[in-house]
């Protein structure tokens, strides 16, 4: 059962007393216990000082908006440390000449996908493309830029369809140039993963991108291009495939 996490106290010090007053069984599905202790390191490091509401709970990941010391909000992602996440996760992971030498344990593996995820904020956001700042990552959390109001994250182009599509695409497309100058393909490209943030693109969900030197890399543009085509042709009626360079 989903919980009355709402009503918890996310402050530093009461995340773990909360759970054992509420009980066990309403955090954990949330968070296993070695996730909570993982964030427990994220305050200790001061790195959030508060966990403030969820944003979005997914198969592989929830996120949360997190504050800082002082006071600036945080996007937190945390990865699931199960063995579904860590299956879906492999194919991305082995043939990533970054992550040779990793561990055979799925916690491990999720591990380094969130390191994967926060490198690849890096590298694309180094290229120039528009991604969320990448923070920090700690075991299976990823602290980033949070894009959002208070109590909800700017939508995707999926829910606000931009209101002039030539020029929004054309800055996805400066985007993802960008990265590609970088040798990167996002590989989970779509109207999901992009969000409108007044008029202007904000590309997330980077774990699985991939660089040049892995297998995938050229599979993975190709449906991402696909992906874009299908969903912008409904705008621009005589948009081809082959416009999308
Ligand atoms: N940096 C951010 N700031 C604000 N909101 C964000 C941020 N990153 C992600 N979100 C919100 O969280 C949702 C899920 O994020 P993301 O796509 O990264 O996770 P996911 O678990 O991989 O999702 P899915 O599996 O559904 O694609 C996004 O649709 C968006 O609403
Ligand atoms: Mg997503």
């Amino acid at each position: 059962m989903r919980t009355n996490i709402e009503s918890l106290d996310w402050n530093a010090g009461n995340l773990i007393r909360s759970r054992d007053k509420d009980g066990r069984k309403t955090v954990d599905d949330v968070f296993d216990e070695s996730t909570l202790k993982n964030i427990q390191q994220l305050f200790h490091r001061g790195v959030i000082s508060t966990l403030e509401n969820i944003i979005a709970t997914g198969k592989e990941a929830n996120l949360f908006r997190a504050k800082t010391l002082d006071g600036r909000n945080r996007a937190v992602k945390i990865y699931r440390q199960n063995t579904a996440t860590f299956r879906k996760l492999e194919k991305y992971i082995s043939g990533d000449p970054r992550f040779k030498s990793v561990g055979n344990n799925p916690r491990e593996r999720v591990f380094t996908w969130a390191q994967k995820e926060y490198k690849n904020l890096h590298s694309m956001r180094a290229s120039g493309a528009k991604v969320p700042e990448p923070f920090h990552v700690h075991k299976n959390i990823v602290v980033m830029q949070y894009m959002g109001w208070r109590f909800r994250p700017y939508p995707t182009i999926k829910e606000l369809t931009p209101e002039e599509p030539e020029t929004f695409l054309g800055l996805i497309l400066d985007s993802i140039k960008a990265y590609r100058s970088a040798g990167i393909s996002h590989g989970d490209l779509s109207e999901y993963n992009i969000l409108n943030i007044r008029e202007k693109p904000c590309i997330i969900d980077v774990g699985q991108a991939v660089p040049k030197e892995h297998p995938l890399y050229d599979e993975l543009h190709r449906r991402d291009m696909n992906n874009m085509h299908k969903y912008w042709k409904k705008y621009i009626r005589e948009l081809k495939l082959e416009d999308l360079k």
